[in-house]
Parts: C-alpha cells; structure tokens; sequence
C-alpha cells in the first residue's frame, strides 16, 4: 500500500526535505501498522530535519517523534528480550543497535528506510504487547526510537512495536492529542513530578520558563487548568505578554531577570516549582528563586545544555532538581498523563495555542524552531487518512 511522507535527505552534507510517495513495505518490521491521521512538529523533529547530531544517525529519514492515527495490522512476531535501551534525545546521543534491536541495514532496504524493529527497554513478550490492539483501534505513539532512527509520523503510515502506543483516550480527539503530542506530554510529566514533590495548588506560583514553545505553552495551560498559580517567563514580556495570559499564565517575568538571577547563590525565594524548557543560564537563575523545598524539572537545553549553578539552593533551601525524559516514561505514567490531558489538566486554550499544516508547511515550522520564533503547538495533518 503507498504512503506519503515528508522524507529527509543528506545531500553534499546539507539536508533537503521532500515528500514523496512510499510503499508499506519498505517500513521497518513492527507489530502495529498504522495509518497516521495527524503529527506534529517538535523542536526535536526540526533537529532531525535539519540533519543536527545527536539525533538521527542515519538518512534519508522520516521525522516526527508524534503520531495518532488507526491500527491497520497486527503482527504477531518473535521477540527476544532486549537489554535496556540507551536514551536517544537531542543533545545527547548513546543509542547502541544491539540494545534497541535494529534490523540490520541490508534487511531495511526497500526505499531505504532506516529501521528499529524492537521497543527500547527490554520489554515484556510480543503476545501480551500486541493483544491490547485490534485494528480499528485509535492509539497515541510517542516516545522511544519513534521519529528519531524509526520512520516517523511525518509519514501517513508508520509501523512500530505495540510498546510504543498507548490508546487514545477516549476523552481527546485525534486532533487535540496531537495539540499535546510529545511537547504536551512533556509538560504533564512534569506536573506529574511536582505533584509528586508535594506541591499543590495552594502553594506559592510555579514559574514556567520558554513560555511562547511549545511545552512551556502547553505547561502554562495545564497548570491553569490545575488551579496552580502560573509566573510565565518569556524572552518576550511586551510582545508576548496578553498571549501568555490569554493561555493561563498569571504574571509574566523577563527571562532575562532569570539571567540575571542565575549569577546570585540565592534569589527571592518565590516559586513553589519551576518547569524548566530552556536549560542554561535560565535553570540557574530558576533554582535560585525556588522557596525552601522547592522542586525545578528540567526538559530541555534550547538556552544551553550545561548550566553552572551554586549549592545554595540545595543545601540550604533543600531544592530539587527532577529530570524529565519523556522518550522512556514508563507505561503508566503515560497513560496517566494522558488521562489527566485529557480530563482535569485540558487546558481551555488549547486550540488557540496551536495550528495546523499539511507536509509542505513543515519546512517553515522548523526553521521557525530553530530560530526560537515558534509559537505554541504545531500540527501536522495527513489528510487522506482524516
Ligand atoms: N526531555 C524531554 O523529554 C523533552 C520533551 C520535549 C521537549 N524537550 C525539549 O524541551 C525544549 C523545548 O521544546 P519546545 O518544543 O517547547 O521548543 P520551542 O517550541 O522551540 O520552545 C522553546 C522556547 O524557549 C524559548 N527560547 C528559545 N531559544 C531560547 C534561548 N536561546 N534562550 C532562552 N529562551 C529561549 C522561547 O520562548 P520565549 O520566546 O517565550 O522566550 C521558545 O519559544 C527543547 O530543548 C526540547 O528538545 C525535551
């Protein structure tokens, strides 16, 4: 059967996008078939497209670490357990292909689709995987290899193994889950961190840094919804500052200030929690403002992936610091997130905070990423799939 797929060349050593028409069978082995309805674009993805290392290893490549869509097929296959996996996550890269079972590269010829046959993770037998779907039935794949070395959601079919979807929940449409996709789940586990530390509703704001992107969008919106008081930092206060409170956001602070405060050993303690998207500088001067027993998680490193920051908080605030790699949650804290998604923490604007564009748009949003001037949630829409 023919799909279509924005597919990623290296070409004397500069990436080219094309979308082009592929057949089912040059997709990698996998016990789910699926026919993508809509994907994303994360900031992961416009790494991916644009050939950056640490992420993709091998081209021509289809991005897009998000798909919803419908099981078409289940494959029942042998399994072997597998070590546990190495993570695979911008700015970093330790993936080793006997720990995520590659197919090799010969066997994965056909339209030269790099493959990855295998969940990560050292998952349990194929029979118990591939019996919770049916074909028909509506699922979520996030996370794992997916879009990273294995052909993406950028394609309108895609096949991976069971592990790696959850069911759509039956609360949240196609559409809205991809209004979410990685970013959103991203900003839910988060939460779901510091709900875990014992910060509550009633406590002081929780600061959301890189609040224009899209999981400090999504996060400013679930936090609303959960009754949080929301201080939303942003590069861009006088530009940004009516977004950012349309979405949910309380206050809105200057990132700079952040910059500012990363060069002190304590700041005003003021935040219960921080969510943390940029990295650098910015989750120094976050962790300074934290209040004793404060908890920052931090996802990302679009302000840099080293950060220098004093003990201080630590030692005498008692602050923690939660790292969150949405790649590997485990099986229930997806599905718990994306019940909660799709039920308390939905946030009111999520529409608003998200467009949409079919595979010949993808190019600008990537650029638009990795320029830092994306706002909020980006969709992707495979047409003929809807
Ligand atoms: N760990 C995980 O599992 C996980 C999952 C998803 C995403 N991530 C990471 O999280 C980060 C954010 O992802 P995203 O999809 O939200 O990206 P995004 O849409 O590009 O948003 C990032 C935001 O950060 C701010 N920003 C950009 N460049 C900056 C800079 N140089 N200094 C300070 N602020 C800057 C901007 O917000 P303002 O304009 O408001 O300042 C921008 O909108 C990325 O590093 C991504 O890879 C990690």
């Amino acid at each position: 059967m023919p799909f279509t797929a924005y597919r990623v060349y290296i070409e004397d050593g500069k990436p080219v996008g094309r979308i082009e028409t592929l057949d089912e069978n040059s997709l990698p082995d996998g016990e789910l078939t699926i026919a993508v309805t809509h994907s994303s674009v994360n900031y992961k993805d416009a790494l991916s497209a644009r050939g950056r290392p640490g992420v993709t290893r091998r081209y021509p490549h289809i991005p897009g670490i998000d798909a919803v869509g419908r099981v078409i097929a289940v494959n029942e296959q042998p399994h072997h357990e597998q070590p546990a996996s190495h993570k695979t996550d911008d700015g970093r890269q330790a993936d080793d292909q006997a720990a995520v079972g590659h197919r090799s590269t010969a066997q994965a010829t056909g339209a030269g689709l790099a493959s990855t046959a295998r969940p990560a993770g050292g998952h349990a037998s194929a029979g118990p995987a591939t019996h919770r779907f049916s074909p028909g039935d509506r699922v979520i794949v996030t996370g794992f290899d997916f879009g990273v070395n294995t052909p993406g959601g950028f394609g309108s079919m895609i096949r991976v193994p069971a592990d790696w979807a959850i069911p759509l929940p039956e609360r949240l449409s196609p559409l809205d889950a991809m209004r979410f996709g990685t970013a959103g789940f991203t900003a839910g586990l988060s939460l779901l961190e510091i709900e875990r530390s014992g910060v509550e509703p009633g406590s002081r704001p929780v600061l959301v840094t890189g609040s224009c992107g899209g999981v400090g969008s999504v996060a400013i919106g679930v936090l609303h919804a959960a009754g949080f008081t929301v201080h939303a930092a942003t590069r861009s206060p006088e530009e940004s500052g009516e977004r950012l409170r349309s979405i949910g956001a309380d206050e809105v602070v200057a990132t700079d200030v952040l910059v500012g405060d990363s060069e002190k050993a304590l700041a005003k303690g003021q935040w219960a929690a921080a969510i943390d998207t940029v990295g650098g500088s910015v989750l120094s001067g976050a962790l300074a403002g934290l209040q004793r027993a404060g908890v920052a998680t931090a996802c990302g490193l679009v302000g840099g992936s080293r950060f220098n920051a004093s003990v201080m908080p630590f030692i005498l605030r008692g602050v923690r610091l939660v790292g969150i790699d949405s790649a590997y949650a485990s099986r229930a804290d997806r599905s718990e997130v994306w019940s909660r998604l799709a039920g308390p923490w939905r946030p009111e604007a999520l529409a608003a905070m998200s467009s949409e564009v079919e595979l010949d748009g993808i190019n600008a949003v990537v650029d638009l990423l990795l320029d830092g001037k994306h706002r909020g949630r980006t969709v992707v829409t495979h047409g003929g799939n809807s």
